[in-house]
């Protein structure tokens, strides 16, 4: 092979081993229930970018999907209170402290996404809601992160 060949190949090894660990960073090294409660964001954001493609016509409107991933979303957000125990702050984690003073605000800010992704549930048929739908339940994440959480990176759903 070719030594520029050779030397183009190797810089883009380089590169890709350099970009990966940086996008795993938030999980490495989280455990337990830490892990556990990321993961479940995680889903939440991959449902989120299915209402998302769909919500800005990226891609064509099935209601099946939208129902399952809205339904998603208020399965996995009434988990979320009880997969922040108290003292589940060691190691990698963006909870922040305000979760523990105002439990009740915690608690509130988690009903809001529930019923916002229920709202979206209901209204699986009618395209037109869809948008405005898609656009409350995703300001009711931005507001939780706002209060709750001490963000280290940006929000991986689109807007
Ligand atoms: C009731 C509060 C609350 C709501 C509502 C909420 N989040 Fe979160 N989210 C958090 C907290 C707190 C963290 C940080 C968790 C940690 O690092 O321990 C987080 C972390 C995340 C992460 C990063 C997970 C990781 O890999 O480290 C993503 C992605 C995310 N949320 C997406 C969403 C999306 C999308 C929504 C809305 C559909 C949403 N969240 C709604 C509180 C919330």
């Amino acid at each position: 092979m070719p030594y520029k060949t050779f030397v183009v190949i190797l810089s883009l090894f380089v590169l890709t081993l350099s970009i990966d660990p940086v996008s795993v960073s938030a999980h490495s090294g989280a455990k337990g229930i830490v892990k556990e409660r990321m993961e479940l964001m995680k889903d939440i954001g991959k449902a989120m970018k299915i209402l998302g493609a769909m919500a800005r016509g990226k891609v064509p409107l099935d209601n099946a999907k939208v129902k399952a991933a809205a339904d998603s979303i208020a399965r996995h957000g009434q988990k979320i209170p009880a997969l922040f125990p108290k003292g589940s702050t060691k190691g990698v984690t963006e909870a922040g402290p305000r979760i523990w003073k105002d439990p009740e605000g915690f608690q509130k800010s988690t009903n809001e996404m529930v019923d916002a992704a229920r709202n979206i549930t209901e209204q699986s048929e009618n395209a037109a809601a869809l948008k405005p739908a898609y656009r409350r339940l995703g300001k009711t994440c931005s507001a939780c992160h706002k209060l709750y959480r001490v963000k280290k990176k940006k929000m991986e759903y689109p807007r």
